[in-house]
């Protein structure tokens, strides 16, 4: 009996390059074992949500401002997760918090992409080009990314893999960045999404 493609969801805030990653890893076979059936971006002007559409996937904007408080917000997406049948929900450049009541409902279920080598340069604060001004501002040679199980503690799940990049003299927070998303974000992510998807299509 053909297995069941595992069903994804992606949720994102800005440019959506992580989220074009993991659609051209579906369109050439990288993902097989997943299909992304759901965007859903807390900001309405996310470049994400037109790569998105462009790519003919539904693509939702929930709006943290309008459901006011965090518990309402964190409803809106559970219906929507749910109305979709999502089976696996990955972070790709989010930038909200999720609480332990919504982690807790997915356990080991969401993926997050992080642009460094957890634990350095992880955890409350630590984001986007803020992580890169750390690495740079601390001198390392070796910096990286990151795919994590996502709990409660931030940055602090379980870690799947990852993936080092050279620092290089005369570095910026925007070059690093750049280097890191192309040389080990956009290639760790869907290896990792794959195999996820995998091991949960096989459990079911
Ligand atoms: C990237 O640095 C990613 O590591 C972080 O958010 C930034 C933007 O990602 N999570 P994207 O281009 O929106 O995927």
């Amino acid at each position: 009996m053909m297995k069941e493609k595992t069903r994804i969801a992606v949720l994102v805030s800005g440019g959506g390059t992580n989220l074009q990653a993991l659609i051209d890893a579906q369109n050439s076979g990288i993902i097989h074992s997943g299909e992304i059936s759901l965007v859903i971006s807390n900001n309405q002007n996310a470049y994400a949500l037109t790569r998105a559409r462009n790519a003919g996937i539904k693509a939702l904007y929930i709006s943290k401002k309008e459901s006011k408080a965090q518990e309402a917000f964190e409803t809106a997406i559970i219906e929507a997760l749910e109305e979709n049948d999502i089976d696996l929900i990955v972070l790709a450049g989010f930038m909200s918090i999720l609480s332990e009541r919504f982690t807790s409902r997915y356990d080991h279920r969401i993926l997050n992409i992080h642009p460094s080598l957890i634990p350095s340069f992880c955890g409350q604060g630590y984001y986007g080009l803020k992580v890169h001004e750390a690495a740079l501002e601390k001198g390392v040679k070796v910096t990286g990314a990151t795919v994590h199980f996502v709990n409660e503690i931030p940055d602090g799940g379980e870690i799947i893999a990852q993936k080092a990049v050279e620092v290089e003299d005369g570095d910026t927070p925007e070059i690093l960045q750049r280097r890191v998303m192309e040389q080990a974000e956009w290639i760790i992510l869907p290896q990792a999404v794959e195999r996820i998807a995998d091991q949960i299509s096989n459990a079911n």
